[in-house]
């Protein structure tokens, strides 16, 4: 029995027991059998969670390029390997095939090594869902150049902090970029953001909207005009199983975002072996994953997974309601997608319009559809199943975060038992535990808890960029000996997982994640802000929204114009993603005498609840609630 796949759900209890008996035998053998490897292992697993130190696949050498792109070349050189459509229905799609894409990638990172990026460099990615984007990410891949890529919704601001936190050389940028009935100039973005980063030496620039752009003499170069000076063969570099692979910024309670790294060899493994189980993907399937290559979900399940597979994985510039609410479906019928996966926001936009938009798609392809990012609530379950599964394909609901790599827990095909707004099962190798207040593990069913992870698996974070210590003191101080994911979960009758939401201060809007720390500074970088606190607060279609408590340092004169100023502010300081959806002026907020802002509160008033705000007594001025409980909005 191949190790590789997934074929029922007795193979998987098997898969399950031994990963968790013999983990090192375990991943050994499928990284054997399924991956390229230039050197092999002295080791499959070393690890402490104390320091933390996790290494997989110790001394092996190997590139994850030859993996996604070179080892298919012979038999699947002609297959489809990229399907772009693009945001306009009208305009025409673009397609490669492994050869032709292997050559892009190739080309492209020559161009890189022509602008002097070696090894171990940074560069960042700042460019809109268009094909120059997953060849940027492979061609630095190629190199052993270290990606980082900036969801390109980001502010100039957010974009020059994570350009400078990681020191990036350079950055691939397009002119513009069209989404939905948007345009957004992009250079533009990136031209103010390096204003303050001197660590930039040169830009990369992809043509998408034939926009005129300022192009800065010596710096910035048109990459069209690179790609025609240099060859279509690179080789690939070899690069340590440790070797840092890429960075992907993410929000958590505290502070600004972090540099989250993962590296070449786990990653891997993991992104190859969950993709090809979770979506049961078979050779001729047509994969489509709707996310954005900007976060995790796009790198691992829509480059990494699918090439790793041999997939032809589509990859779409658009968002789900423009032309209108049927476009998700016209371009699963367009192609035949046997494989989708998206996030509860689409799909609750999307169910907000109606019936009619996704019945007049046959949709007969579809065999396993999936979502990603977020709780997905019972009625949006059901319309995803019912109307777009017709009743036939699975729902794998897939939880895992930016810092697991890949899918933790979720169904795997049609091999598993599904429940609405339940994730399911772990995956092999993937050891989730509840732990209670004290870091106890709580044994047994329909329990609830802190969802921790006790084993390491392949594609386990590994540091946070430049700040060890931040990375131990995020995820693997609160329970000693444990990963600890910052959800909370509880396990019913049978034992699968339903994640019930985060349980630290970060908030997920629309399956984008804010630590309210984050925005609150946001926020108060505003001149008339004095303080401010933000919660999040249930929102039909996003989730959660975003609710700030404002004080302003005069007295407010028009609050419309005040709002419309704080909102102009965050989306300068983080982008348009994170604007508040609700701003109530305060006079204080309920503080403790040591100055703890009780947040409990303040959630409980978004959420419109007031009934039981329970004890305030411990509160430096309990007069504050009232006030601020009649002006909730
Ligand atoms: C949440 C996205 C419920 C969770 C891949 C997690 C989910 C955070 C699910 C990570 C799911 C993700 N059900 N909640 N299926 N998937 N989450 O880093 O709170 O952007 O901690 O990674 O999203 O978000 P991130």
């Amino acid at each position: 029995m191949s190790h590789y796949q997934i074929t029922s759900l007795e193979h998987y209890h098997e898969a399950y027991a031994e990963s968790v008996s013999n983990p090192d035998k375990f991943w050994g053998d499928i990284a054997e059998e399924n991956f390229k490897w230039m050197k092999k292992w002295d080791n499959v697993c070393d690890w402490n969670f104390s320091e933390p130190k996790v290494e997989w696949f110790k001394g092996a050498q190997l590139n994850i390029t030859e993996n996604c792109l070179d080892r298919h070349l012979e038999e699947r050189g002609n297959k489809l390997a990229l399907i772009w459509e693009p945001n306009d229905p009208k305009e025409r799609f673009i397609r490669y095939t492994y050869r032709e894409l292997y050559e892009k990638v190739c080309q492209m990172a020559n161009v890189l090594k022509k602008h002097g990026i070696k090894k171990g460099d940074r560069v960042a990615i700042y460019m809109p869902m268009i094909p120059e984007l997953t060849i940027s990410v492979l061609a630095c891949a190629r190199i052993g150049a270290i990606h980082s890529v900036v969801f390109a919704g980001f502010s100039a601001h957010s974009l020059a902090d994570r350009i400078n936190d990681a020191e990036a050389k350079m950055v691939l940028t397009s002119d513009g970029l069209y989404r939905g009935a948007k345009e957004i100039p992009v250079k533009r973005v990136v031209d103010e953001a390096l204003q303050t980063c001197p660590s930039v030496k040169t830009v990369l620039v992809a043509e998408r909207t034939r926009w005129a752009v300022n192009m800065v003499e010596g710096r910035d170069f048109w990459l069209h005009d690179e790609l025609d000076t240099v060859n279509k063969e690179c080789p690939a570099e070899p690069m340590n199983s440790e070797d840092m692979l890429f960075i992907l910024y993410t929000s958590g309670s505290t502070g600004k975002p972090k540099g989250v790294v993962h590296t070449c060899g786990g990653y891997m493994v993991y992104a190859g072996y969950s993709f090809k189980n979770v979506f049961q993907y078979e050779e001729s399937d047509i994969y489509w994953c709707t996310a954005d290559i900007g976060w995790i979900t796009g790198h691992t399940y829509i480059v990494y997974g699918p090439l790793i597979n041999g997939a032809t994985t589509v990859m779409f510039e658009g968002v789900p309601t423009f032309p209108d609410a049927g476009r998700f479906w016209q371009v699963c019928d367009k192609y035949g997608v046997n494989q989708f996966y998206t996030a509860p926001t689409a799909i609750r936009a999307l169910m907000a319009k109606g019936e009619d938009h996704v019945l007049s798609y046959s949709l007969d392809s579809l065999r396993v559809i999936g979502t990603v990012g977020e709780p997905i609530n019972e009625e949006a379950w059901q319309w995803y199943y019912i109307h777009v599964g017709k009743e036939k394909c699975p729902v794998v609901d897939t939880w895992w975060q930016t810092e697991t790599g890949g899918i933790m827990i979720s169904g795997l095909g049609k091999h598993s038992p599904m429940k609405p707004a339940h994730a399911g099962y772990p995956l092999p190798g993937i050891q989730p535990v509840l732990l209670d207040q004290e870091g106890n593990e709580i044994e047994g069913n329909e329990e609830e808890g802190y969802l921790c992870v006790k084993h390491p698996w392949p594609s386990i974070l590994r540091t946070t960029y430049g700040d060890h210590e931040r990375c131990r003191v995020t995820y693997f101080s609160h329970y000693k000996g444990y990963y600890f994911t910052g959800d909370g979960a509880r396990r019913d009758e049978n034992g699968m997982y339903r994640i019930i939401g985060r349980v630290d201060d970060v908030i997920n809007v629309s399956g984008h994640r804010f630590g309210t720390a984050e925005i609150e500074n946001a926020i108060n970088a505003n001149d008339l802000v004095a303080e401010s606190a933000v919660v999040g607060y249930p929102h039909d279609i996003k989730g959660q929204g975003i609710y700030a408590y404002v004080i302003t340092k005069n007295p407010v004169q028009n609050e419309d114009i005040l709002r419309a100023e704080i909102v102009e502010t965050v989306v300068e300081e983080i982008g348009k993603i994170a604007k508040p959806d609700k701003i109530q002026f305060v006079s204080g907020l309920p503080k403790t005498r040591s100055g703890k802002i009780m947040r409990r509160i303040l959630r409980k008033v978004a959420e419109g609840d007031t009934s039981s705000l329970g004890d305030t007594s411990t509160l430096l001025d309990p007069d504050v609630v009232d006030e601020i409980k009649n002006g909730a909005l």
